[in-house]
């Protein structure tokens, strides 16, 4: 299976827990990683380009730190640009069938307060539905989260433990993770 990661940290040098994920997946050489934040300085964003990576690969993990219950700006954007009306959905526009999505994020928030009676009310997967909506609109599959919460209070250790974990949950076959 052929995996991309889009790693949208908008200050990757400042991160810690994007910074940790992603230091453990570069142990896998199967895995391609890409910094968006970094390959569009001026959020100029290369459409053909970007559709021809998302052919080349099976499933891609859009990774990125919790910002407003949302992703950061340059993702939301990428998807605007690039998820394109008989392309991507509409007639014709089915090139997205049988690839796999996956969205890897980190919260401030700890995983009691995102739940009903909770802090933050809902879950990380019900504030994820207008992206799994956009995903599923362009015939993809929409594969479970996965969360590291409560990062700003992670250790070291805790966080390259995290890591470990993410490596093999984005490379485990679609029936391990739905089920
Ligand atoms: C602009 C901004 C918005 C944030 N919004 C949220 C949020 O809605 N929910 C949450 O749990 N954490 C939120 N946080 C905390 C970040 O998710 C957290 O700092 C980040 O996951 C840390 O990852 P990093 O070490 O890779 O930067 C926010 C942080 C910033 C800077």
């Amino acid at each position: 299976m052929n995996i991309m990661v889009i790693a949208a940290h908008p200050d990757l040098h400042q991160s810690r827990a994007s910074k940790a994920l992603i230091r453990e997946l570069n142990k896998h050489a199967d895995i391609h990683i890409r910094d968006l934040y970094l390959e569009h300085p001026t959020w100029q964003i290369d459409v053909k380009k970007e559709q021809r990576m998302l052919l080349q690969h099976d499933r891609i993990v859009f990774q990125f730190p919790f910002y407003w219950f949302s992703c950061p700006p340059l993702l939301k954007k990428w998807f605007d640009d690039v998820l394109t009306f008989g392309w991507a959905y509409g007639p014709g526009g089915e090139k997205l069938l049988g690839k796999e999505f996956m969205i890897a994020t980190t919260t401030g928030g700890t995983e009691a307060c995102y739940r009903s009676g909770g802090e933050n009310t809902y879950t990380i997967s019900e504030f994820l539905r207008s992206i799994e909506r956009t995903l599923t609109k362009c015939n993809g599959t929409f594969l479970p989260a996965f969360v590291v919460y409560r990062v700003t209070q992670a250790t070291d250790a805790d966080l390259a433990n995290a890591a470990e974990k993410y490596a093999e949950f984005i490379k485990a076959p679609r029936e391990v993770l739905i089920h």
